[in-house]
């Protein structure tokens, strides 16, 4: 069991409404349908350049922990996601080897179930696992 793919870069920011202008100016086409993601108290939206896809991520819950990472580090780059294929074997594959789980299987954004390694564990990054 091992991570799959890249599936996306997270960036987290304050008001989407400000930030999808600057990455539709840097990569040149517009953004996915912003989608309400509520398990995780997030609006999103992806900018997608030769198979890479951005994800900005906007809180909209003050206590949500998109909303904490911003109140103690302000925006910026937030997490790494990897398509697994197999999400609950991945998560008891990566705890059982002595990886930190930030948080359970939940739904994400399009349909995906996802988990988060803590980044105490993995070098400083959260890491978001995407299921099938
Ligand atoms: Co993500």
């Amino acid at each position: 069991m091992s991570l799959f793919s890249l599936d996306h870069v997270a960036i987290a920011v304050p008001a989407l409404d400000a930030a999808v202008p600057v990455y539709r100016l840097l990569t040149g086409v517009e953004p996915s349908t912003a989608e309400l993601v509520e398990a995780q108290g997030v609006e999103l939206v992806f900018f997608t350049v030769d198979g890479c896809r951005i994800e900005l991520l906007q809180p909209t819950d003050p206590e949500s922990p998109v909303a904490r990472f911003l109140e103690r580090r302000g925006a910026g780059m937030h997490h790494l996601a990897f398509r697994v294929p197999d999400l609950d074997a991945a998560v008891r594959h990566f705890t059982e080897a002595g990886l930190e789980l930030a948080s359970p299987p939940r739904p994400g954004a399009h349909g995906h179930r996802v988990a988060f390694l803590h980044p105490r564990s993995t070098g400083g990054v959260l890491i978001e696992l995407v299921g099938a």
